[in-house]
């Protein structure tokens, strides 16, 4: 248990939705920055059209280029407010994809099996990480892929607001390490690996300090 409040945590997202986009890395707005992160989402995704979960999907900025790429998307987030920001970025692209509000660390898409679960800047927010990671590969097909995007944040939000009452008692509310993750990740899945994304300014609209990477595994 932490004291971080769901409630609390859903409220602070719904406030944030409108202007999430705003951020370089949120909205990939630029042209380079969409066109770096469409990049190594080819790299990581299996080529035919993949059933994919992207978890805490937020504005749906992942999501719309998985559609964009022929993948079935279904997303899912905490905040209804994000929802509906993904379905309008999706149906204005005239592109399809399933976004249901719900809690990531079980998400409610019954007995549906993945090829691909997305998860980008997500496990820092969640009260029990750990349980969430067995929920993803669970809901893999064997031989589906876990994609984290994550990272060991050096500094606090750049927005300046504060996140939520009890947050620095979430687990990884600092962000995780890559060789932490993995060691999460590794009883889960056959094969773990890290690509470093710190050193690429192109995905986060310029240069960055801390630990950036994604871990891709298999099950
Ligand atoms: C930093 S944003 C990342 C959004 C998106 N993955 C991206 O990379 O643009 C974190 C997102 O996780 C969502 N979130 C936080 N806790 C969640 C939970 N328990 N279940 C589902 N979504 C959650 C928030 O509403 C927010 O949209």
């Amino acid at each position: 248990m932490t004291d971080a409040d769901t409630d609390a945590i859903t409220a602070y997202w719904d406030a944030a939705a409108p202007a999430f986009d705003d951020e370089p890395d949120h909205g990939l707005r630029d042209e380079t920055t969409r066109q770096a992160w469409a990049r190594l989402l080819r790299r990581w995704t299996p080529p035919g059209p993949a059933r994919v979960l992207d978890v805490g999907c937020g504005t749906g900025s992942l999501s719309h280029l998985l559609a964009q790429a022929g993948h079935r998307v279904t997303g899912v987030d905490l905040s209804p407010r994000m929802v509906e920001e993904a379905r309008a970025k999706l149906t204005a692209a005239g592109l399809e994809g399933r976004f249901l509000v719900g809690d990531a660390a079980a998400p409610p898409t019954g007995d549906d099996l993945f090829d691909v679960v997305v998860c980008r800047h997500l496990l820092w927010t969640l009260p029990d990480p750990h349980a969430a990671l067995r929920q993803w590969t669970a809901r893999l097909r064997p031989g589906g892929t876990l994609l984290l995007v994550e990272g060991r944040w050096r500094e606090a939000g750049q927005s300046g607001i504060p996140y939520v009452a009890g947050a620095e008692t979430l687990p990884w509310h600092r962000g995780i390490t890559a060789g932490e993750l993995t060691a999460a990740v590794r009883p889960l899945a056959t094969d773990v690996r890290v690509d470093d994304l710190g050193d690429d300014p192109d995905l986060w609209g310029g240069p960055v300090t801390d630990e950036r990477y994604a871990l891709i595994a298999r099950t």
